[in-house]
This record gives structure tokens, sequence and C-alpha cells, in this order.
């Protein structure tokens, strides 16, 4: 967090929830709640709800939930910073000035300068193209079947067809070279500066927050290279940028489509696919991932269906799944690719194809498929051993069985010939349980009732000062094992420690993640509160609780210990005492 916890507080405090909710959804007074249409699910009636006393919302369909900058996050698409801002704003409060060193501020400014640089220049370009001198740009464009609209919208532009045009006009704009070189829109020759781009189709590529980071330029008809981007520059890294991102965030839609090539992007917002986004021809990487991820939740790789294609789809794969985004995979047969598929074959066709994406699981099994010939005997025993290995990765059983019966559908071996093979893998321990666990949960553990038990015992400690006290003195914060469960454990503490009361929407504060805001919110519910006001049956529930949280992290940290190739004797021992006296731990609520 860039700015101090009171700023954060503050600017909460000032913008009241059922106000700023309000102007997005229609609320109507219930009780002690506003109701409404929630927005981030479909619904007809309402089960979106606003507190105005706890100054949270939650909705009981879909279960998002949290403070206003939870809500300012998801329903404008914001990262936390954003939605400081934003609200700061909205209530006209200046943000303190952050605090750059003298070296950090010329690098702003450099930056600052090259944005500027980039989007004049696109200016210039989409001038260029509209020029007379434009007509033969405009003419492929037509070609290709994208319409005005859609030129306007990306921002499409034309380099003319001469070596120092772009340098031209930047230097009549005022700028000086050395920073007309950083933009890397021109190129040092000698004594001469050449322009990068000429004779080219111009594609801004705009990056998140709306700014012009670099071009890309495609050859009118034939010619090499087809696509010519921007160097890397202080503000373009390609390996970090997706085209189409802003206009995909935008699209409010938690699914993108991930595609190869510009074109492919351009013609499919064309159609309407507004989530539509491409990586600037390299590989998908964890840094695109991580861009992604911010706006969606889930991908449909949407590659060439060509050879490439089909690599390069196998390799986003394990980079989308390790971070967390759930996959599917399709490929358009009769076209070489989605743009031309489009074209060939219409919206409502392509509609069609997305709807019957496969899951990664499945596309993997059909790629691995193809290695085998299932007609012999040995052949079929090593594929069903294989695709064990691909479904024992899963570690939620009904999904798994779902795989199970559409494997067995695919390749024709028998549900429980695969089931074997999945159990002998474990038994043997073949499961390296450290490696990632395919769409694996972030922060459900529901074991025995091991998650509610947190969730409530962080209720009772957060509403009641004397009975954390008490729980304080026998279970710490790390015992909570979720890293936010943890994270939730000790702000409390810490709040106490200031003498302070905890309020649920300022501890949410502390949580810029979506997803832990979605925990922290749930622990607040009314129905994690304990519902009986008898006190006996209140000190059973939360020893019983002590019990299951402790005995959990000392049974996982025994195992960690037991995986260590040196395993410290001493360690062990201690926990394993610790656990022997699990049950013996008691707090009373009535004092004596
Ligand atoms: P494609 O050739 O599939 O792109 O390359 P496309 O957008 O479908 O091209 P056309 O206009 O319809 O023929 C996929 C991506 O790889 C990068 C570009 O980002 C392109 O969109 N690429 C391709 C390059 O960077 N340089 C090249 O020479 C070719
Ligand atoms: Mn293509």
């Amino acid at each position: 967090m860039y700015y101090p916890d009171n700023v954060i507080e503050d600017i909460r405090i000032g913008n009241d929830i059922v106000n700023v909710i309000g102007e997005y959804v229609n609320l109507k007074k219930k009780g002690n709640s506003y109701f409404g249409l929630c927005p981030f699910h479909r619904e007809s009636t309402p089960s979106f709800s606003v507190s105005p006393d706890a100054q949270l919302f939650h909705c009981f369909g879909c279960h998002v939930g949290g403070n206003v900058y939870s809500f300012i996050m998801q329903i404008e698409n914001f990262d936390f910073m954003e939605a400081v801002k934003f609200l700061a704003d909205r209530i006209n409060y200046t943000l303190p000035k952050e605090d750059y060193s003298l070296e950090a501020r010329k690098k702003a400014a450099e930056k600052d300068l090259i944005y500027e640089i980039n989007k004049k220049t696109a200016r210039h370009f989409y001038e260029n193209l509209n020029s007379k001198e434009g007509i033969q740009a405009r003419n492929y464009l037509d070609e290709r079947k994208i319409g005005l609209k859609t030129r306007a919208r990306f921002g499409l532009g034309y380099s003319f067809y001469k070596r120092n045009d772009v340098y031209n006009f930047l230097k009549n704009e005022g700028y000086d070279t050395e920073i007309i070189l950083k933009s890397g829109l021109v190129i040092k020759n000698g004594n001469d500066f050449k322009d990068r781009f000429f004779n080219r189709v111009m594609f801004p590529i705009i990056d998140a927050g709306g700014r012009i980071v670099g071009f890309g330029g495609r050859v009118i008809g034939k010619g090499e290279p087809k696509y010519l981007n921007s160097s890397d520059s202080p503000v373009f890294l390609k390996s970090k940028n997706l085209f189409g991102i802003n206009l995909a965030r935008q699209s409010r839609m938690k699914e993108f489509i991930l595609v190869e090539g510009y074109m492919d992007v351009i013609s499919l917002h064309q159609c309407g696919f507004r989530n539509t986004v491409a990586a600037l021809g390299t590989a998908f990487n964890n840094e695109h991932a991580k861009v992604l991820k911010k706006y969606a939740n889930s991908v449909i790789i949407l590659f060439d269906s060509d050879e490439a294609g089909t690599n390069a789809a196998l390799r986003a794969i394990p980079v989308l799944d390790e971070n967390g985004i759930n996959t599917k995979v399709l490929q358009v047969e009769g076209a070489k690719d989605p743009d031309e598929y489009i074209k060939k074959f219409g919206k409502d066709a392509f509609l069609k194809q997305l709807e019957g994406a496969k899951s990664h699981i499945l596309f993997l099994i059909q790629k691995e498929k193809e290695k085998y010939n299932l007609n012999k005997v040995e052949q079929k025993v090593l594929f069903t051993k294989k695709i064990a290995e691909i479904l024992s990765k899963l570690d939620n059983e009904i999904e798994r069985d779902a795989y199970l019966t559409e494997v067995s559908v695919l390749t024709s071996i028998g549900k429980s010939a695969i089931l074997n093979e999945i159990k002998k893998l474990s038994d043997n321990n073949f499961i390296d349980i450290n490696k990632t666990k395919y769409n694996k949960p972030k922060y459900e553990i529901n074991k025995n009732g091991i998650n509610e038990a947190r969730l409530g015992m962080l209720r009772i400690m957060a509403d009641d000062y004397s009975i954390f006290l008490k729980i304080n003195s026998i279970l710490k914060a790390f015992e909570f094992e979720v890293p936010v469960y943890v994270k939730l454990a000790e702000i409390i503490e810490k709040t106490y420690k200031e003498e302070r009361s905890v309020y649920p929407a300022e501890i949410i504060s502390y949580f810029e993640d979506i997803e832990e805001q979605k925990v922290i919110s749930q622990v607040f519910l009314n129905d994690k509160k304990i519902k009986t006001e008898n006190t006996f049956e209140k000190e059973k529930l939360i020893n019983d609780w002590i019990r299951k949280i402790k005995l959990e992290y000392v049974e996982e940290e025994i195992k960690k210990e037991l995986e260590k190739d040196n395993n410290s004797g001493i360690r062990l021992s201690e926990l394993v005492n610790i656990k022997k006296n699990i049950n013996s731990l008691n707090i009373t609520l009535t004092d004596g």
C-alpha cells in the first residue's frame, strides 16, 4: 500500500457505501439493510445487500462482498490503488503526493514524455490513414473488412512511405532527439535518423490504464516482416503487454478469449467479442497471466489451428493454470485462425464454437491420444497411465469424476481402469504433494469443518474483546495456517493492541486482493456469528474450534517436518507433544 492507512480509512469513511453503490444499483431499504439486483451476476430477484451499519456489501447469490473499495474494484475493474484514487476524487479528497526520489522522478517524467510522444504519433498515424496518401492503407483495411467504427475504436493508422516522417513530425512538435530515440519510434543510422515504421498499417498498443505504450505495424499486402513491433522502451515491454486489454477489461466479462494475432483481436471485437486479447508475437508468459488475472478468472485459448498454434496452446496452459486461471481451449476447423473463421462462417457459428470450448484437461488428453495407437494393447496401457497421471492432479473428486466420464467416452477405456491407475499413482506416493495441483481452490480447506472453525473463530475474536483475550493466550495467529486467515488474525490482534475496536469495513482495506476481500467479508457475514446466547454451549463450541484449528495446524507441521530430508527430531517431538495436549486445552467464559 502506498498511502498511509489513515488516508485509506479517511477516504473509505468519506464514501458512504450505500451512496456509492446506489450510483450503480437501484437499492431499496428493507429492515436495516438495502437490497438490489446484483451487478455481478444475472438475477431477477434481489439478493444483493448493502449494510449501512457495517459499511459492507454482500451478494447471497454469487457471494461477492466486501467494503466500498472492493465494490469499486470489481465494478470498475480497478486495482486497489485505482479504486483509492477514484474514491478520493469522488469526495474531492487530495491525496498526498507520492514520495519519489529524484532518480525516480526523472524516470517518471521520461515515461510521461514517451506516453505523450506515443499519443501524438498515434494521432498523426490516424490522420495519415484518412489523408489522400492513405488510400492504399484504407483499401487494405476495407479488403480485410475492418469497418470505420472499429478503426476508430482501435485508433488504427498509417505510417507514410517516407523514412523520416515521424522523426520530422516529432521534431516539429518540439521533442529532443534523445527522447525521440528512447521512444523507439526512430532509429539512429550513422548521422541520420530513420523511422522504425514506414508504409504500414499501424496498431497502437494500449495498456490496461489506457496509455499508448507502443505500436505494431503490418505491411500492406505481402512483405517481410509481416508485423513489426515497437522496440522495448521505458514504457513498452513486449513480453508484458496484451493487445486489446484496455477494451477487454471494460467488457467486464470474467472470461477472456486469448488469441494469437492483432487481426484476430480486431475482428472478434468487431463482432462483439470485446473480451478478446492477444500476446504480441511472444509466447504467453507469467507476466501476461498476471495482467490477465487482474480482470478475468477464466480464459479460452483460441490459437491458430496449425501445429504452431497447438504447441503455443500447450505451453500457455500451465502458465495460466499456475496463476489460478480456469483455462479452456478451442481450435476452430475450416479456417486458419479465428479472424478467418468469423469472416467465413459468421458470428453465430463462432459463438457456438466458443460454447463448445473444452477444458484444458480434455484438450491435453486429446493431444496425448494422438500420440498413441489405441489398437495396440501395450500402447493403450501406456496411454491409460498417462491420462491417469493428468487426472490425478485434480484434487476435486466431483470434477475428477466428471472428467473420468468424458475421458472414458473419448478413449473408450473404462472408467474403472483409469481410476485404478489413479489409485496406483497415489498409493505409490507418486504424486508430489508440493507440485501445483490443477484447479486447487485458493482458500477452501474444508476438512471436517476446519474452515468453519477458522471463520467462526475469527469472527468471535473480532466481535468480542474479552473472549479474544482468552483465546489469544492459547491460539496464535500463525496457527490459522491459511495466509489470508493468518493475516486477519494478526490485524485483529494489532488493532486491539492499539486499543481500537475492530471494524470489518476498515479491516478489509488491508487486503488488496479481491479473492481475499471475499474471504474476509465472509468472516463478517451474519451467519458466521455464534447463534447461541447460552454461555455453556458457546464455550463448548469455542473450545471445539480451538482444538480443531490447533490439531490441523500441528498435523500439517508434522507432515512438513517428516517430508524434510533432514528433519529435526527436536521439532518433531515438540509438535507431537503439542498434539497430545490439545484435548486438555480449555478456556472458560464464566470468570472465576
Ligand atoms: P499471424 O501471422 O497469425 O498474425 O501472427 P495475424 O494477426 O493473424 O496476421 P494477418 O494480418 O491476419 O495475416 C500472429 C502474431 O504474431 C506476431 C504479431 O503479433 C501477429 O499478430 N507477428 C507475426 C510478429 O510479431 N511478426 C511477424 O512477422 C509475424
Ligand atoms: Mn493469424
